[in-house]
């Protein structure tokens, strides 16, 4: 089946390119809001978010914390609203998070990025659906906020529970959606019964791609194809159009097209498009590939 993919190099808090309730499916991972890695991006996107990281540095205060926090969710909040524009009725969000545990103004926290998330969305008019634990190899430990137990290993009560999922959010757009009867392309696109079973748990156990993945893609932290590819398969059928507002390296693109799904990618960093033209140019010749540039 012929597909089309548009990869545009913008921001998508703004999605003009897409016109209202044409999407059936978004695939996604932004940044992660309170994690060290991605704090310059959100200071660029936003930056009201660099002026509160500055006047904490100069003035310690716990408001200031919570400012940052809500500030980068308000920043993730505004590309939600327009996937919620762009997705069509009964379409299908799926967003994977995690949480973040960081000390911040002396105090070491979690920043529980999955439930704001999962209130700005509803907000926005998404109905939560039941979510998917992503249980990732075991870390070790923490204790004080500090890495391992070290040598104060068995004794109560000052050490923290170790993060080892994420989550996969999934929301649903106004009501099911609905298929004449026989309808071809959705039988085409069935799950074995062995997949159906081990799709439709709570709790995936997917080892991360750290040793096969490059220096860039785990810098951008892409996810596995496994997870791109279960997420495509349960939630659009042959012939769909599937949106990533947060590209990285192409992953749901790419699983779009093995797919045979159409899909619309936005991605703000320039330097990743050597990694998305190579990723992406070996998928079949039915796939008409093309990169647009906004010009803002
Ligand atoms: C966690 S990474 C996505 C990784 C991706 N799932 C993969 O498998 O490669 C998030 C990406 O979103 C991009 N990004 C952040 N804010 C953006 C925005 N407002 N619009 C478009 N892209 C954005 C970042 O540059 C980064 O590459």
């Amino acid at each position: 089946m012929p597909t089309e993919h548009k990869i545009i190099l913008a921001n998508s808090q703004q999605m003009p390119e897409i016109a209202d309730s044409s999407i059936q499916l978004m695939v996604t991972s932004p940044p992660y809001p309170m994690i060290k890695m991605w704090d310059t991006q959100f200071s660029k996107i936003n930056p009201q978010i660099a002026t509160l990281w500055h006047s904490l540095e100069t003035g310690s205060r716990e408001e200031t914390v919570t400012q940052i926090y809500d500030a980068m969710h308000e920043t993730l909040a505004r590309t939600w609203r327009e996937a919620f524009r762009v997705l069509a009725d009964g379409g299908i969000a799926c967003i994977n998070i995690g949480d973040a545990t960081r000390t911040v103004n002396g105090k070491f926290r979690l920043f529980p990025n999955h439930s704001r998330i999962i209130e700005h969305c509803e907000k926005t008019g998404f109905t939560a659906l039941p979510y998917i634990l992503w249980k990732k190899p075991t870390t070790k430990p923490k204790y004080k906020g500090k890495g391992a137990f070290l040598g104060s290993g068995f004794l109560p009560p000052n050490a923290y529970v170790t993060l080892d999922c994420e989550f996969i959010l999934l929301f649903r757009k106004g009501k099911l959606r609905q298929f004449p009867p026989n309808d071809p392309s959705r039988y085409a696109s069935a799950f074995t019964k062995q997949q159906r079973d081990e799709w439709f748990t709570q709790i995936w156990n997917i080892i991360g791609t750290h040793q096969t993945q490059s220096q860039i893609e785990r810098r951008i932290a892409s996810f596995p194809d496994e997870i791109a590819n279960r997420l495509v398969r349960m939630f659009s059928v042959k012939g769909d159009t599937i949106l990533d507002p947060f590209l990285g390296s192409g992953t749901t693109t790419r699983l779009a097209m093995q797919n045979e799904r159409s899909s619309i990618g936005y991605e703000t960093d320039e330097t990743l498009l050597p990694l998305l033209k190579k990723k992406l140019h070996l998928e079949p010749k039915t796939c008409k590939l093309s990169f647009i540039k906004r010009e803002d």
